[in-house]
This record gives C-alpha cells, sequence and structure tokens, in this order.
C-alpha cells in the first residue's frame, strides 16, 4: 500500500527524456545528486540516497544490472531484480527520479569505448574478476555523462570500486564531487549487500565469519600487532571455521594505493572477498593503530 507522506520518483526510462527533466533542475540553480545502484535495494542503498537527499535538491537514482561488470560464469542472470519493490523504497527517502535504462538505451549498436583505470583496478577484485572494473569505469562514466550530477555517492562496501571511480574521475576531469559512506550492516554485523538473498539461513550464519574476522583485525590492531602476515593468517582462521568457505583474498593493504603492508604503521584496509556456498561476498574495514 502506498503510504500517504510519501511520493514516488518520476520513473525515467530514456536518456533523451533524463536529460530534457535535468536541464530544467539545473536552471532552476538546483543541485543534482546521483546514487548509481543495480537495484534490488536495501539500507546500504537508501544510505547513500539520503546522503544526497541531505545535501542535493535533486537525488537521481539509476538502477541498471550492467552487463558488461560481469564475468562469463558470474550472476548476471540470477542477480535480483525487483524493481517495483525498489520504487516502494526510493519512494520513502524522498528520490526525485529513478533512472531505469533499457539495455539498448546504455550499450547502443557498435559500442565500442572503454575505460580502464591503472594500478588502483589491478589487484584484489581486479585480480579475481578480470575486466569487471572496465565494465564499473565505463557505466559510471556513461552514467555520470547522462546525469551530469553536483555530487555522486557511493559506499565504502566496494572500496576498491569508489577508489577506480575517484582515479577515473580525476584523470579524466569529470566535473564531480564524489563521495564515499560508510558500510551499512545487519544487526549481526553482516555488511548488506543485494547478493545475500542468496544465502540459505545456513550460509547466511556461516557468512558472519567475514565481519568477524575483521573485528579480530581491529582487535589485534588495539592490542599493538603490527604484523600484517600475523593479521591474515589469524583472519584466514577466522574465515576457515566457516565449512565450505573458500577465500579469493584477505589482504592488509595500504588505503590510497591498495598497496601490500608488512607492518602496520598507519591507516591500513583491511579487506576480503569469501565465497559461501557458490555466493561470492566482499567486506572491508579500515584500520587504525592507536600511537
Ligand atoms: P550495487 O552493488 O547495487 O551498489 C550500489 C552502491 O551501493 C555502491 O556504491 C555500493 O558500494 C553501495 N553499497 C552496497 N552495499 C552497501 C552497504 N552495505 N553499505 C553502504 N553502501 C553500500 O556497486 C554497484 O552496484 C555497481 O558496481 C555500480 C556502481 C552501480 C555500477 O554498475
Amino acid at each position: 500500500m502506498n503510504n500517504p507522506v510519501t511520493s514516488h520518483p518520476k520513473l525515467v526510462t530514456s536518456v533523451a527524456q533524463l536529460r530534457e527533466i535535468l536541464a530544467g533542475v539545473r536552471r532552476e540553480g538546483k543541485r543534482i545528486g546521483l546514487v548509481p545502484t543495480m537495484g534490488a535495494l536495501h539500507e546500504g542503498h537508501l544510505s547513500l540516497v539520503r546522503a544526497s537527499k541531505a545535501e542535493c535538491d535533486c537525488t537521481v537514482v539509476s538502477i541498471y544490472v550492467n552487463p558488461s561488470q560481469f564475468g562469463p560464469g558470474e550472476d548476471l542472470d540470477r542477480y535480483p531484480r525487483t524493481l517495483e519493490a525498489d520504487l516502494e523504497a526510493l519512494a520513502c527517502c524522498g528520490a526525485e527520479l529513478a533512472f531505469v535504462p533499457a539495455d539498448g538505451e546504455v550499450y547502443r549498436a557498435g559500442h565500442a569505448t572503454w575505460v580502464e583505470v591503472g594500478s588502483v583496478a589491478e589487484p584484489l577484485e581486479g585480480r579475481c574478476r578480470p575486466g569487471h572494473f572496465r565494465g564499473v569505469a565505463t557505466i559510471v562514466l556513461k552514467l555520470l555523462n547522462m546525469v551530469g550530477p553536483n555530487v555522486a555517492y557511493f559506499g565504502q562496501k566496494d572500496y576498491q570500486q569508489a577508489l577506480v571511480i575517484r582515479r577515473m574521475v580525476e584523470d579524466l576531469d569529470v566535473p564531480v564531487e564524489i563521495r564515499i559512506c560508510p558500510i551499512i550492516r545487519e544487526p549481526d554485523g553482516l555488511a548488506l549487500s543485494s547478493r545475500n538473498a542468496y544465502l540459505s539461513p545456513d550460509a547466511r550464519r556461516r557468512s558472519l565469519v567475514l565481519c568477524k574476522s575483521l573485528h579480530l583485525a581491529g582487535e589485534l590492531i588495539d592490542q599493538g600487532q603490527r604484523n600484517a602476515r600475523v593479521i591474515a593468517q589469524r583472519m584466514r582462521q577466522v574465515i576457515t571455521t566457516a565449512e565450505d568457505a573458500q577465500i579469493d583474498y584477505i589482504a592488509l593493504v595500504d588505503p590510497n594505493t591498495l598497496e601490500p603492508v608488512d607492518e602496520i604503521t598507519g591507516p591500513t584496509l583491511a579487506t576480503l572477498a569469501v565465497k559461501i556456498e557458490n555466493t561470492r561476498l566482499i567486506d572491508n574495514c579500515l584500520l587504525e593503530p592507536k600511537r
């Protein structure tokens, strides 16, 4: 049922219509915020919408399951598509515009240009998912060009993605501010993700090892441990308590360059990717050693 105090976002499916509406918004001197998503919206996405609502006059949420960022054998076909519920959720947080382009609107016949970001896109997710960030950077640049926002919002949940986008915007002189918002978690600590919907009740329970291992990394650093190899090893032990967990990586890296760290001397990103029952989950935590 519609809640009478909420109003649905305007649903826009073509780039031409989007540009026309936003030209009018811009003429009124309003600030435009963009929240790019692939839908199946949850509180993580909605926190980005609220951040945009707090500082922009018009919030555009794009919902598009971008085929070019999925590798062969990944979950493109089964990725959850829940448009009705997504529009309801956006109504509740007051997003003004939902941009839901059809495939043919985005990658038109003859599309042949791709954005390759350098070193920050190479390790971690880049190594496990070849071509992933090329797809992400290309779609995000296209969305930025379609919408022309003043500010665009991304989650720290996909830390490396946010760095890749920051690098691209800086290198290609895209006139937009990039905001990176905190990870929203379930009460028991599991980071919200559209892919959590794939987890069976048992796998959902086992998936808690991700945030537990990040928590342990924080505790070890608080206790004075500075050896990254030791910390990663202890994190690995936590992950392997979950039956059938397959570790893609567990890494302690420099939060700006994503280069591996040997000794913790300053802010360090602990990041990991683990498959639980064929569902690939990622999580991370920025660790700050106290002096
Ligand atoms: P998607 O996975 O739908 O995520 C959209 C945005 O929501 C991303 O910026 C992501 O980091 C953020 N997000 C996801 N879970 C979150 C959580 N638990 N807390 C806070 N933010 C969270 O990331 C993508 O889509 C795509 O790669 C996209 C950027 C849309 C390009 O296709």
